[in-house]
């Protein structure tokens, strides 16, 4: 299963408009796929416990994970990194299985022009110290307000193509690792 992580709590994010696009195609290139939506992540996440009484949603998202084939992760950029959520998520999933040898995409989404380059490099640097394997084509998309909006979805071919010829891509990649038959 590819399993696409929507990387911020931010309601209304249009992380969501890209992880729901990009679960439709891997759908329709004949993957089964889900999204974990971080925005559903309970209030008791973000307590000073959770990391020993781990919320029944995180044990939920925990057995997606390490399910996985591949995981695709959509972050887009908050002050020059990834949203704090998303860290805190890692941090709460089991080490080392979560990551060791899994496969993870990267797409990045934000509106200043540099695409959220710096989310996705903190994130490849974060998951290479996991042992993880980081798909090295990579989709930026910056000004991401003029491409994809809640009530039109993902509105440029272009990047509509790109995010295609990556997931087609990404599939090979975790076949050739083993992961997907
Ligand atoms: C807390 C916060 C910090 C942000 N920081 C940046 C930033 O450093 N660079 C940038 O280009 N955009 C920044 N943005 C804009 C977001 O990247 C952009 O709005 C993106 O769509 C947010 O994704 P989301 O809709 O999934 O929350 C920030 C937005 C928020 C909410």
């Amino acid at each position: 299963m590819i399993v696409i992580i929507s990387g911020t709590n931010r309601e209304g994010s249009l992380s969501s408009v890209f992880s729901n696009a990009l679960n439709e195609l891997y759908q329709e290139k004949g993957m089964d796929s889900k999204i974990l939506e971080l925005s559903h992540l309970p209030t008791e996440t973000f307590s000073p416990n959770a990391y020993t009484e781990k919320p029944p949603a995180i044990l939920e998202f925990t057995k997606d994970i390490l399910n996985a084939s591949g995981l695709v992760i959509v972050v887009p950029e908050y002050n020059g990194s990834m949203p704090g959520a998303l860290k805190l998520f890692i941090d709460l999933l089991p080490y080392p299985d979560s990551f060791e040898g899994r496969p993870i995409c990267y797409i990045g989404i934000a509106s200043g022009q540099f695409g959220a380059l710096r989310p996705v490099e903190h994130l490849q640097q974060v998951f290479g110290y996991r042992n993880a394997y980081n798909f090295p084509k990579r989709v930026f998309v910056p000004a991401v307000h003029n491409v994809a909006s809640h009530e039109n979805g993902i509105t440029d071919i272009d990047l509509l193509g790109r995010l295609s010829d990556q997931a087609e891509q990404f599939i090979q990649f975790c076949r050739s690792l083993g992961k997907l038959l």
